[in-house]
């Protein structure tokens, strides 16, 4: 990886110069589904094209930071961590966490001297084959900045404090630096923009069509299982993808059209390229070397069923697919009893213990009482 160096680095943030040296600090953040996909990426989690997302509502992640004055700190280096998921000590999540703050310790210096206390908790089940890495990411990345809020004050905005945390996230997981906003974030510099960046998601809330706001998305699980392939493989695979450069085009050209779409509420233009979008994600999986899948002949079933009935009932609903088997269905919230009864008649016998969540776009992350 090249080494970059991080914006917001501040050498002054020392446990010295802070308000208080012990406290907590929790919040919860909302995972997000992208229409336009972010896959392929280059330097310190760079995106090679910009992407768009609805913010999710009930797919969640809490996390909780207590922290103190760590023993011996005056010589301490690196991060005295302690993990918690789900209530139990989880290594795999805790290494992955320690690794993720020890490379933050140019922007948040006073993590070197501080006992830190993390938990999380997930709203959807663990396994559920739903990414938790946006929502997680997201919520870790919110909760450091606000202590350093709480020990060191704020002087910007509350916009400048959003665009910091996904900065921060994008540092985590790259899709995650979108969920710290309501509604819907571009990730990704993009010349129509001119606010846009690589280096964090931005909001669009306000620009966008108010039938988008209320979207539901069900995501049906056709599968449950971990990934044969990680999300962050694949991102590698896309650098010998032949297809690559095109693709990045593809993106910029789609994200215009459905860009006016999402403006303007053209139901039928904004499905056309999200459901596009969800294969030609899939069809890079398909012709990277070597090729994978994570396509599931349920899911196919799912995406099919769904094309018929919206050409036979003329009902706006559509699909989009993470990278993974299970199906987020799009609809607006006018068309929600005639699609949850097609959902349950027809489309949940296609998915695992006939398991589906049923989410919503979302006002995005909330800072819990620190009590
Ligand atoms: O954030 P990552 O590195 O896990 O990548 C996820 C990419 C997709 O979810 C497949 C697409 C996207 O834009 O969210």
């Amino acid at each position: 990886m090249a080494a970059q160096s991080l914006t917001y680095t501040n050498p002054a943030l020392r446990l010295s110069e802070a308000r208080q040296t012990s406290g907590r600090v929790r919040w919860r953040s909302p995972s997000n589904i992208a229409l336009v996909k972010y896959w392929g990426k280059h330097g310190r989690q760079l995106p090679r094209n910009p992407s768009i997302s609805l913010t999710l509502e009930q797919a969640a992640t809490f996390t909780d930071i207590v922290f103190s004055p760590r023993n011996g700190s005056a010589t301490a280096t690196g991060i005295c961590l302690n993990f918690r998921f789900e209530g139990i000590d989880h290594h795999p999540f805790e290494d992955r966490v320690q690794r993720f703050l020890e490379a933050l310790l140019p922007v948040f210096p006073f993590l070197a001297e501080l006992d830190l206390h993390i938990s999380s908790r997930n709203t959807f089940p663990h396994s559920s084959g739903i990414a938790s890495s946006a929502s997680s990411m997201s919520a870790l990345a919110l909760a450091l900045c606000d202590m350093e809020r709480l020990l060191f004050g704020w002087a910007g905005t509350e916009k400048d404090f959003l665009i910091k945390a996904s900065y921060i996230a994008r540092l985590g997981s790259g899709s995650a630096c979108r969920s710290v906003f309501p509604t819907a974030a571009l990730w990704g510099r993009w010349n129509e923009l001119p606010d846009s960046s690589d280096l964090y998601a931005i909001p669009c809330e306000e620009q966008i069509h108010p039938d988008l706001a209320y979207m539901h998305d069900t995501i049906l699980l056709v599968d449950q299982g971990p990934k044969s392939v990680s999300s962050r493989a694949g991102h590698h695979l896309m650098e010998g993808n032949p297809f690559a450069p095109a693709r990045y085009d593809q993106a910029r050209e789609r994200l215009e059209t459905l860009w006016k779409a999402m403006k303007t509420g053209d139901m039928d233009t904004f499905g056309q390229i999200t459901e596009a979008e969800a294969l030609t994600l899939h069809a890079l999986m398909m012709t990277s070397m070597p090729p994978y899948m994570l396509l599931k002949p349920n899911t196919l079933a799912i995406l099919e069923a769904v094309k018929n009935f919206r050409a036979s009932e003329k009902i706006p609903v559509y699909c989009t697919l993470d990278a993974g088997p299970n199906v987020h269905v799009l609809f607006p919230d006018v068309c929600k009893t005639p699609v949850m009864a097609f959902i349950e008649s027809e489309l949940a016998p296609y998915c695992q213990q006939k398991r589906w969540i049923a989410d919503s776009v979302g006002k995005g992350p909330t800072r819990l009482d620190h009590a």
